[in-house]
């Protein structure tokens, strides 16, 4: 049985920091072509809040990436479920993440966009763990650091459910 437990971050430390985040990528990419790439699902709902607070016109695209298979561990094998269909070749791209936990899914996706020979290749993500890191990459937008708890809401899921839920919650997994 899964439960969730408690709020990690509320529904207004949420708002607050994608306010912030907006507020910094308007000021840093101002007069620049931006593309903004979420990596679904886990990151569709902080995407559509972040596009919203960029002060001028971006695009948009996502992606979508297994790198766990079936275990909640990470394998470092990313797979491309589905691929963004702009040409970014150029333009600035900022990949919109739900959570950094090892980090491998992320280094891997800005070498394949470094690969197609985007202008830069940024990181932003909502949610960090800092002691699950196994790669040291480069975090330039850093919504919450968390601890190392399993988490769900605000797009994260486990075993696709809890996506809808407005904050961040803890879950207990289990029988
Ligand atoms: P990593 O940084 O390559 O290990 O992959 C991070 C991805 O794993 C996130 O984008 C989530 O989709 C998933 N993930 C990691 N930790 C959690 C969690 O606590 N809850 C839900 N998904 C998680
Ligand atoms: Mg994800």
């Amino acid at each position: 049985m899964t439960q969730i437990q408690h709020v990690l971050v509320s529904k207004a430390d949420l708002e607050q920091r994608v306010r912030e985040l907006g507020a910094e990528i308007s000021r840093d990419y101002e007069g620049k072509e931006l593309v903004l790439v979420g990596i679904l699902k886990g990151a569709a709902v902080f995407m559509s809040d972040l596009m919203r607070e960029i002060t001028f016109p971006v695009g948009i695209d996502y992606m979508s990436v297994s790198s766990y298979g079936n275990s909640s561990t990470s394998s470092g094998v990313v797979t491309i479920k589905h691929d963004i269909d702009t040409d970014i070749r150029g333009k600035h791209v900022l990949l919109v993440e739900d959570l950094i936990d090892t980090g491998l899914t992320l280094q891997h996706l800005q070498q394949l966009f470094l690969m197609r020979e985007a202008a830069s290749v940024r990181i932003c993500t909502i949610l960090s763990k800092p002691s699950r890191r196994l790669v040291d990459v480069p975090i330039d937008y850093c919504g919450i650091e968390i601890p190392d708890e399993f988490v769900v809401g605000y797009g994260l899921d486990y075993a696709e459910q809890f996506r809808n839920l407005p904050e961040v919650w803890v879950v207990k997994t289990g029988e």
